[in-house]
């Protein structure tokens, strides 16, 4: 067999689609087709063509994403699939490997449809993320919880200019965050009718503080909170009472709620939150480990040596120097403090997972992993929001 791998130009957008649905096993609505056309930038996307025929792909799209401490500019890996007639035989690894060296930025990202697959790229699960289902008859506030108030519905004209702003400043405070551009907030706004799997057009709230979406599903008794974005915890408390004291339905569904979530604080019965699924969110690939690890802060002072075995790019020891205010990093000679491969830096650099924990599976190592526990800790649940 054949086995190339060439970059993706405009004329390939019709090529793109229908080898996504068949590698997805998928029909894309045609809105979604149309936002995806002023999305994407062909020319960060890889074909595999195996004998001449377009077998495998992977893209990339740039966004601003949430760390502790502010954001950096990534790459989104996305669109990756192989077709269901040449699978296993190498062409996501002749992708994946083909792929890193084009990235520009630091750090990447992906959400992955299983497991197993992008550790061997490097890869680490960064953050969790999780569907919860309400009983919102029995849904009850602490009589001391919070209740600021503020919350007026919009119309989709109004969420237009205020959801996007909001948006912006939740993104900034909130750990693997994705930042919603332009074309993605119209797609989102418009909310083509082929795309609401059976439920109401969405309904918009609004707090001066944070933006919430839903949609009411009649048939099945339930509301879908599809967007809940609160930049302050008056924002997230008043939010969250008019979603869980409305009527009509029973059940209220989000995937907006991580794990580690105050909701649960609020609430007199924090068992109601009922996880349906919970999973691995983001991965996170450090492509550049002085550029990734300068690029966010801490929340204790540190300084260590960082040796990392990456399966891609070789071994690199970096010393990381920096504190709440910010922080350096420079390649160095020095002994290592700690040691790990590039999969468990990525699911370090978010501040969604423990150092101890990963050194309790083998997978940090060195006198330096109590610095690392205090330091990279996050200061809230990371969250990315928009699925990519
Ligand atoms: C997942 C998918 C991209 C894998 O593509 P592929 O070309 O069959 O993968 P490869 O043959 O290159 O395998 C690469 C490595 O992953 C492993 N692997 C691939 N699919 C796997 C799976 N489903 N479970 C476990 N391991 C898997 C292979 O064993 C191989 O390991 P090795 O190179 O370390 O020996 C393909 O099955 C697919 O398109 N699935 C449907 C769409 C999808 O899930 N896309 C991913 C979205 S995040």
């Amino acid at each position: 067999m054949s086995l190339t791998v060439r970059r993706a130009t405009d004329a390939d957008f019709d090529a793109l689609i229908e080898h996504d649905q068949r590698g997805f096993g998928t029909t894309h609505a045609p809105g979604w087709i149309e936002a995806v056309r002023r999305l994407l930038d062909l020319e960060r996307f890889l074909f595999a063509e195996v004998d001449g025929v377009l077998a495998g792909v992977t893209g990339a799209v740039p966004f601003p994403m949430g760390v502790p401490g502010g954001q950096v500019g990534i790459e989104g890996v996305t669109w990756v699939s192989v077709l269901p007639t040449h699978r296993r035989r190498g062409v996501l690894r002749a992708l994946m490997e083909a792929q890193i060296p084009t990235l520009g930025t630091a750090v990447a990202a992906l959400t992955a449809s299983e497991g197993t697959l992008y550790g061997r790229y490097g890869y680490g699960a960064a953050t969790e993320y999780r569907r919860i289902r309400i009983d919102r008859r029995f849904a009850v506030f602490r009589p001391e919880a919070p209740d600021p108030g503020g919350v007026r519905m919009i119309t989709r004209d109004e969420a237009r200019t205020h959801a996007p702003e909001v948006h912006a400043r939740w993104a900034a405070a909130t750990p693997a965050s994705v930042l919603r551009g332009p074309v993605l907030w119209e797609y989102f706004l418009d909310d083509p009718a082929d795309e609401r799997d059976g439920g109401t057009a969405l309904f918009h709230l609004a707090h001066p503080d944070g933006y919430a979406s839903y949609r009411m599903h009649h048939d099945r008794g339930t509301m879908v909170v599809r967007d809940l974005f609160a930049a302050t915890p008056e924002a997230h408390a008043a939010l969250w009472r008019v979603l869980l004291t409305g009527d009509f339905v029973g059940h209220l569904e989000t995937t907006q709620c991580p794990p580690g979530d105050a909701l649960g604080f609020l609430l007199t019965d924090p068992r109601l939150i009922r996880t349906t699924e919970q999973r691995d969110g983001v991965w996170v690939r450090v492509l550049d480990v002085p550029a990734a690890l300068a690029a966010r802060r801490y929340a204790r002072e540190l300084d260590l040596v960082l040796e990392v075995h990456d399966p891609q790019l070789g071994t690199s020891r970096t010393r990381l120097t920096g504190g709440p205010d910010g922080a350096d990093a420079a390649p160095t000679d020095a002994l290592p403090d700690v040691v790990l491969g590039a999969s468990a830096l990525g699911s370090l650099y978010l501040g969604g997972h423990r150092a101890s924990t990963l050194a309790r599976a083998g997978l940090v190592e060195g006198p330096g992993v109590a610095a690392l526990d205090a330091a990279f800790v996050a200061d809230r649940p990371p969250m990315h929001g928009t699925g990519f």
